[in-house]
């Protein structure tokens, strides 16, 4: 018990640590933009890096050892640092983003493609995406603690962990939107989309892993029958 607790301790620790030297570096630094929007920026990869790790845990273990995951610390509290940083930037976008002013530069009036009407649409869904990804987020963090597994029981608990995968590719997807509204440089738009196919990847492989186990484990022989 008092193991487990310094290992969530260190785990807590490690994760506070990386936020506050990024958020902390961002905010001191950074090319022309206020420290609002770039800490608005910065939250928001932290958030999708620390939910690809979230993510990723469970393949990597499945590779590794052949069986699923169900209620790992370092999984839980690595997503409760995404959203975190999720609901930090989902705060600060609300403020930079939901205003006539950024409609007018990035929708309305902006001097490249794609069209209005498109940039309308992506601005619609990619808001909308936003507050579906800060609902899950909210849920998510609610689930994740010992409490709540004993409450709702193993089966449901890990059933609705499973909106974290909602929440990656929505998020992918709301990235990939505003990506477009700001013209975002190329780079960016790269590391988005390699963490995108990684982690999707990564379930995929973790999948496979798990079958590949459970079909090679000799099955009950049935019965002779008649
Ligand atoms: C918890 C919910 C949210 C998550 C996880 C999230 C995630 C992200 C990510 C990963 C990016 C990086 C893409 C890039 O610009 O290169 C981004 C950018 C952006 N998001 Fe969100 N977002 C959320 C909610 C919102 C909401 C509600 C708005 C309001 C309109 C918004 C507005 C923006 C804007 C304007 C950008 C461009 C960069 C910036 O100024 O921060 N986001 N978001």
């Amino acid at each position: 018990m008092a193991g487990r607790m310094n290992h969530r301790f260190r785990n807590h620790g490690a994760l506070l640590a990386v936020t506050v030297i990024c958020l902390g570096v961002s905010a001191a630094s950074g090319p022309g933009a206020t420290a609002a929007d770039r800490l608005s920026i910065v939250s928001a990869y932290l958030c999708l890096f620390l939910l690809g790790v979230a993510l990723a845990i469970g393949p990597a273990n499945a590779i590794r050892k052949g069986k699923a995951l169900v209620n790992v610390y370092a999984r839980r509290d690595t997503g409760i640092w995404a959203a975190l940083n999720g609901l930090l930037h989902f705060f600060l976008a609300n403020v930079l983003a939901m205003n006539y002013e950024y409609l007018g530069i990035y929708v309305e009036n902006a001097p490249v493609p794609p069209s209005v009407p498109v940039r309308e649409a992506l601005y619609l869904w990619g808001t909308i995406l936003g507050y579906v990804i800060a609902v899950l987020f909210i849920m998510l963090m609610g689930l994740s603690n010992d409490w709540m597994v004993r409450k709702v029981g193993l089966k449901w608990w890990k059933r609705l962990q499973r909106a974290s995968y909602a929440a990656f590719i929505f998020t992918c997807a709301h990235a990939f939107m505003f990506q477009v509204l700001e013209t975002r440089a190329a780079v960016w738009v790269v590391v988005v989309a390699l963490v995108t196919v990684l982690i999707i990847a990564g379930q995929g492989l973790g999948i496979a892993a798990i079958r590949k186990l459970r079909d090679g484990k000799p099955r009950a022989v049935e019965p002779a029958r008649g």
